[in-house]
Formats: structure tokens, sequence, C-alpha cells
């Protein structure tokens, strides 16, 4: 089955707005074909706006959370209207350093996918494992529950309207990358997972991106595997030129 490749850039929190647009101006022309490859730049929100106006044809903007509730007394937050209503397509939903640092659960992830596919924005929906967890050789079943939690409630088609991003927590930013087989033999227990959800076509169509330590020289060998569909980057995607040489890597 032929999935159609992501290359996902996560900023997380860094750039400012004159470094964040001399970026997107560095690559818009360059990038790949969106027919080839979705390239996405997940930004900080303060800027998110400028982006969308400046988003070259082949890029597309993605915010890093969201809330689930539509609106409220809920100082400091975003919602999925407001970012929808300035042109962000994508948003990154339960990445480890909010389920760490921000009370994200596995209840909130759920929350919040469901508002973004009622949003109509493509919830990027993160779930991985501590080493802890690799080392005693639970991975499978740690990572195949958060996904179960993530997706309750959520109908097939649906389902079909995000992205999965498997990223174990041991290889985010620490240079260590899960070797090309242990990534691909996770993302094929989660495929396995979302098989028991919704069934086989779903579980062959559902892109799911590893996530770690990615970055130009490993790129190839990652995506040459036969489940993983594209890339969530941090450190790597925070220079042009080598965001640019991962989008074209999966293009
Ligand atoms: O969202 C991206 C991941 O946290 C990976 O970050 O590429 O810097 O390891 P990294």
């Amino acid at each position: 089955m032929k999935r159609k490749p992501i290359m996902a850039g996560n900023w997380k929190m860094y750039k400012n707005r004159d470094e964040a647009l001399a970026f997107i101006y560095q690559i818009n022309e360059k990038l790949p074909s969106s027919e080839l490859v979705e390239t996405v730049v997940c930004a900080p929100a303060v800027y998110l706006r400028d982006l969308v106006k400046r988003q070259g044809d082949n890029l597309r903007v993605g915010a890093q959370n969201m809330h689930y509730l539509d609106e409220g007394a809920y100082t400091g937050e975003i919602s999925a209207g407001m970012i929808k209503n300035i042109g962000v397509e994508y948003v990154v939903l339960g990445h480890s350093e909010r389920r760490a640092y921000y009370n994200e659960t596995d209840e909130t992830v759920n929350l919040k996918t469901k508002k973004a596919i009622e949003s109509d924005i493509v919830p990027i929906v993160c779930v991985g494992e501590e080493l802890s967890i690799r080392e005693n050789g639970t991975t499978d079943k740690v990572v195949g529950e958060q996904v179960v939690k993530a997706y309750k409630d959520i109908s097939k088609e649906d389902a079909l309207k995000t992205v999965i991003a498997y990223e174990p927590i041991w290889a985010i930013g620490t240079g260590k990358t899960a070797t090309p087989q242990q990534a691909n033999e996770t993302i094929v227990a989660i495929r396995k997972v979302v098989e028991g959800l919704y069934g086989k076509d779903v579980a062959d169509r559902i892109r799911i991106l590893y996530g770690g330590s990615v970055k130009p020289e490993n790129v190839v060998e990652l995506l040459s595997t036969s489940d993983i569909d594209g890339a969530l980057v941090g450190g790597a995607s925070l220079k042009p030129e080598s965001f640019l040489a991962l989008a074209e890597a999966a293009s």
C-alpha cells in the first residue's frame, strides 16, 4: 500500500518571528512538490498566521498544541477554532514533552484529537515509550494502549483523517535514534492495533511517522522501511538546508 509521505518539522520553542520568516523564504521555492510529500512546519503559535500568509504551494503550517474546548476562561490557551481561523492545517497532539511537563494525558489527547477532526485540522497524534519500557520489553503494549486511548470513540472515517507519530522518548533530542528496524517494528505493531480498532483497510492507509533524532544522515534508511511513512523532526528541522534535505529524502 502506497501512502503519501509526510515530513513535519516541530520547532518546539525555537525561533522568533524574523527567523521563522527568513526560514520559510529560504525553503518555499526549493521544497519538493506537495504531490510527492506533505511538508509541514509546526511552529510557535505567536507567528503561525505570519507563516500561513507566506507559505509557498508546497508548505503547510501546523500548531504544536491546542485546547479541546471551543472557548472559555482558560488563560493562555488556544482553541482549534482559533488556529483553523488563521489557516493552520495540522496540529501536533500529545507530544511527550507536553505529556511530561504540561499534564497532557491519554484522555486529553483523545479529546483534542476529536476536536481537531471536528475542526478540520489534521492531528499528528504522538505516542512513545520511556527507555525503561523499551528495556523491559513492553513497548508494543504501552504504545498500543496509548493508541487505543487516543482513538476512543473516533470513527473509522475520522481515524483516516489523522496521522500518528511514534516517538520513543529516549530518542528525542538525545542523538540516539531508534534503529530503522526498531522503529519499523513498533510502527508495524501500531498498525496492528489500528487494524484491531478499525480493520485492515484503515491500518493500511493511515500514515505513521517516526520521530526521534531524525536527521539527513539517517532519514533515508528510516524511510526505506516497510511501514514508516515520514518523520516528525525537532532539532534537524531548524536549519533550512537540513529541513530541505529531509523533505527531499521523503519525496
Ligand atoms: O517532535 C519532534 C521530536 O520530539 C523529535 O525531536 O528530532 O530533536 O529528536 P528531535
